[in-house]
């Protein structure tokens, strides 16, 4: 009797050793480890059979069962710390961080470059004790045009150069026109209309013309004027003050040339050139082999102006001056097109971060 419980037994633990060699997870273990070990399981199924032997027989068969469950039990263990092991390792190798991947950047937004020369350029000329006056940029004919002495003749004035907003026919039923105005000159005329000099001041702002779009020309662009008034001003200070805003802007080794120039609101009126920062003056292709680029227009204001604006003393003179800020900026940043500062490519604007 004993001797067929032990062989039932012997078959029992290799039964169950095999289960758990087989096992493939932990959650499998702890199922099996019901089944042999546990209160209703196949091991406690054999205590009940003590009853069935003899007195003598009894503590070799306590033995035999004891030594079976020890078996399958360190055997279970055994399993379980080789599968925790191997479930850890899995879940480590899963949720391995390669650190030598490239990090993943937010992307940072920008200052665009019209915004950017706009303020460097204005806080220049705040250094130099101007203040800044705004106008609109929807403005009428007389700001833009008559009071700053443009003839009617003027080819300006022409459909070719100007965007009217008023219809012809709205046009002819109020008389005065309604346009986008084509130069930040009209802030002179609406500024001398409601202060008495001095004045002293700049007009960042858009301006619009109809003009055939290139690399050079485009139909918004911005402008900023400068205007000062007092008694005695003069076209050495013009000068001086053009010379100054050049070398701060673009550095000691810039400089200013003057041309002669035609503005109607200006006599005289001069061209000014600046040093090309692209070749340094040598010649290329930015400033087609001259070393110089024209970035504005300049003269002292014309008698008429101020006549338009209702200054009478003989003694008041002036000095105004508009410069392009893209052509200021395409110089600074060597930009080549300045149809880039309007199409807002992000591979063209991530440059100026
Ligand atoms: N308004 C002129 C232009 O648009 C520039 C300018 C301004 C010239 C002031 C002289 C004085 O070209």
């Amino acid at each position: 009797m004993l001797e067929q419980i032990a062989n039932e037994l012997e078959n029992l633990k290799k039964e169950a050793t095999s289960a758990i060699e087989a096992a493939g997870s932990t959650a499998e273990l702890a199922e099996l480890d019901i089944k042999y070990l546990g209160r209703k399981g196949s091991f406690a199924a054999y205590m009940s059979r003590m009853k069935d032997l003899s007195n003598e027989e009894r503590p070799s068969f306590g033995k035999i069962v004891n030594e079976a469950k020890t078996a399958v039990s360190t055997a279970l263990s055994d399993r379980r710390i080789a599968l925790l092991v191997a479930e850890d390792t899995a879940k480590l190798k899963k949720d391995r961080i390669d650190v030598t991947l490239p990090g993943r950047f937010a992307s940072v937004g920008s200052i665009h470059p019209t915004s950017a020369a706009l303020k460097e350029i204005s806080d220049i000329f705040l250094r130099l004790g101007f203040t800044i006056e705004e106008g609109p940029d929807v403005e009428d004919e007389w700001h833009n045009f008559d009071a700053l002495n443009i003839p009617d003749t003027h080819p300006a004035r022409d459909v070719q150069d100007t965007f009217f907003v008023k219809s012809p026919k709205e046009v002819a039923e109020s008389g005065n026109k309604i346009l986008m105005r084509t130069h930040t000159s009209p802030v002179q005329a609406r500024t001398m209309e409601k202060q008495q000099p001095p004045i002293r001041f700049i007009a960042p702002g858009r301006v619009y013309r109809n003009e055939r779009i290139d690399a050079s020309h485009y139909t918004i662009f911005h402008q900023i004027e400068g205007l000062y008034v007092d008694k005695n001003v003069t076209f050495a200070q013009l000068k001086g003050t053009l010379m100054n805003f050049a070398k701060i802007y673009y550095g000691p080794q810039a400089s200013i040339r003057l041309r002669p120039g035609f503005f109607p609101f200006t006599e005289p009126s001069a061209e000014v050139d600046i040093t090309c920062t692209v070749c340094g003056g040598k010649g290329c292709s930015v400033c087609k082999g001259t070393g110089w680029v024209e970035v504005l227009g300049a003269g002292m204001v014309h008698p008429n102006v101020f006549k338009a604006a209702g200054y009478t003393d003989p003694d008041i003179t002036g000095y105004a001056f508009g410069l392009g800020v893209e052509r200021l900026a395409i110089l600074k940043y060597r930009i080549d097109d300045i149809r880039l500062f309007y199409d807002n490519d992000i591979r063209f604007l991530e440059q100026f971060i």
